[in-house]
């Protein structure tokens, strides 16, 4: 069994990598042996987590990038290929939900007026796209740029369990953007299935990162959201490391254009407004 799970020696690209889920995603693979390029547009906390990183002997190198800037992108992937060789799996994560976001929620879990479609801005609108639908897009195209040359790879992006279904508190753009992202993944497994590229999706449900300003730290808040999640708590980021490696690993050989969330079971509830 450890042979199907191992991802020693892979090339691997995290986006969104120095916080939260993607940072969870670089140590699984670390720890596992692979060499992990994290890529964020936050140069500050990605040099303190390539420090630490290294610090602890893992071969980690560290990429400032917007992935919503194609070009960036385009030459960030483009430079790891050279370095390394090759490109084994992708994790496309970087995304984002600016204010109010997931802080406009209630006590009570039901979406506030911030929320509602009238009061949601044009800017907060094109933000939104702009890194979670575009820079998925650009992430996915450049992988698949490398890896149908190849003729393998794993390519892997974060949803939302509000891709699955409607949920309280997030509001139009968001799961717009991840329910448009996880379409696009189908589509990519589709056509890359022939050339030995895998292309899935991770669905999270509520987990303690950094999203929205940190939100989901708040004592307070972190009780409204418990209060929707079946399994009544707030997921940790190291639980997302397992569904890591047997997506990127050969553990998941004949997976592909799938969507699997890992939500405590919030996403086998009933929606609310
Ligand atoms: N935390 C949750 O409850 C939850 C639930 C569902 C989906 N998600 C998704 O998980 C992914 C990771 O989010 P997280 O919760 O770990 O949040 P986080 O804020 O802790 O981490 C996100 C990281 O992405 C980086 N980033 C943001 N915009 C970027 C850009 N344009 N280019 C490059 N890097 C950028 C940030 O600097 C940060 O390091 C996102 O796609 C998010 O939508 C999170």
């Amino acid at each position: 069994m450890q042979q199907r799970f191992k991802v020693t020696g892979q090339s691997v690209i995290v986006t969104g990598g120095a916080s939260g889920l993607g940072l969870a995603f670089a140590e699984a693979m670390c720890s596992e042996g692979a060499r992990v390029t994290i890529m964020d547009m936050n140069e500050i906390a990605l040099s303190q987590v390539i420090t630490r990183m290294q610090a602890e002997g893992h071969s980690v190198t560290g990429r400032v990038l917007n992935v919503a800037d194609r070009q960036d992108l385009d030459l960030a992937f483009d430079e790891v290929v050279a370095r390394e060789g090759s490109l084994d799996t992708v994790f496309a994560n970087a995304g984002i939900d600016p204010g109010p976001g997931f802080a406009a929620l209630d006590m009570e879990g039901n979406k506030s007026a911030q929320n509602y479609i009238e009061n949601y801005t044009d800017d907060r609108w094109d933000k939104v796209m702009r890194v979670n639908l575009d820079g998925a897009f650009y992430s996915l195209r450049a992988a698949a740029r490398h890896m149908r040359r190849q003729k393998s790879g794993s390519i892997i992006i974060t949803t939302s369990i509000s891709a699955l279904r409607p949920s309280g508190g997030l509001a139009s753009a968001y799961p717009a953007a991840k329910a448009a992202a996880a379409q696009l993944m189908r589509h990519l497994a589709l056509e890359l299935a022939a050339d030995g590229v895998r292309v899935n999706a991770i669905a999270p449900g509520p987990f303690a990162t950094n999203i929205a300003g940190g939100v989901l730290h708040d004592e307070e808040r972190r009780a409204a959201f418990t209060s929707i999640v079946p399994m009544g708590r707030i997921a940790e980021p190291d639980e997302i490391k397992g569904l890591a490696i047997f997506l990127a690993s050969s553990a998941s050989s004949f997976i592909t254009g799938q969507q699997i969330a890992i939500d405590g079971g919030t996403s086998l509830s009933s929606a609310r407004q």
